[in-house]
């Protein structure tokens, strides 16, 4: 199955979310193709950084610039998963992807431009020859973690309204540990196993790829109660990592 994490918004967090499925797609015995179809090569940036700590599962991202739809149907065919993030200053190989998915992914901030971005977008997959059947799959990004603020449940609201998509109620809120994890070249449920954004992104993980299709059994929610004193420290940051890393990937904290 070809998932493509796309918006046309920058910044919505496609690159956060395609890299954690990734890495918790080859946790859980699903064979999976990644593929960064962004020139950015934000992806295949955060995977180098997990290679140079030998972390494992290892992450293999392919950004082919030719023949990227016979690549894509070619790790269709020899993969269960194939995860595909797109970037929009190639919009080229964007739509490509969007024409050979199964499922499109798409992220959205609580907020009225990224509703708006998101109908525009949608207009533009509707006008495309895409697959039948294909699924489009929107979430909410980087939701408000205060429960006095409003946006995140009005842009659900609004998000059940649209036609011909599925809501994942399940949001990810905005939490450092997602940005963390990028620089470390973790996923967030190996950086802050027992942290509210593992949880989070846990459930999320789950909706997605239903247990029916090979994954194993989602966390039972007690056991994704934090427990501040046991937060493992963050790990530390590159700039004390240099002199075995001068060559290496600079990442922030
Ligand atoms: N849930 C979150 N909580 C906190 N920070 C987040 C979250 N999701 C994404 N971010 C941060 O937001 C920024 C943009 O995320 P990301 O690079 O994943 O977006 P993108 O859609 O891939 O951007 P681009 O369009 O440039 O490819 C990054 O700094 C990332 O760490
Ligand atoms: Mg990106």
């Amino acid at each position: 199955m070809i998932t493509v994490i796309g918006s046309l918004k920058g910044g919505s967090g496609k690159s956060t979310t395609s890299f954690n499925l990734a890495v918790w797609l080859l946790t859980q015995d699903f064979t999976t193709a990644i593929f960064d179809l962004d020139p950015q090569q934000t992806l295949a940036d955060t995977a180098e950084c997990r290679a140079e700590d030998d972390q494992h599962p290892v992450l293999e991202v392919d950004s082919p610039r030719t023949r990227i739809k016979d690549k894509l149907i070619e790790a269709d065919k020899a993969h269960a998963e194939v995860l595909v993030d797109i970037g929009n200053s190639n919009m080229s190989a964007a739509k490509t992807a969007y024409l050979i998915a199964d499922r499109i992914i798409i992220p959205v901030l609580p907020s009225q431009s990224d509703v708006w971005s998101l109908q525009r977008f949608l207009k533009t997959l509707e006008s495309l020859d895409t697959k039948p059947g294909i699924e489009i799959v929107v979430f909410v990004n980087r939701a408000d973690t205060h429960h006095a603020v409003m946006e995140t449940r009005e842009t659900l609201a609004v998000l059940k309204q649209l036609p011909n998509i599925t809501v994942i109620t399940r949001v990810l809120s905005q939490r450092l540990g997602f940005r963390r994890s990028f620089s470390e070249g973790l996923g967030i449920f190996e950086l802050e196993p027992r942290s509210k954004a593992a949880a989070e992104f846990l459930l999320f993980a789950h909706k997605l790829y239903p247990l029916r299709r090979g994954g194993k059994k989602p966390p039972q929610k007690k056991k994704t109660v934090i427990r501040l004193a046991q937060k493992p420290a963050v790990r530390k940051t590159p700039l004390k990592r240099s002199k075995k890393t001068a060559s290496k990937k600079t990442r922030t904290k």
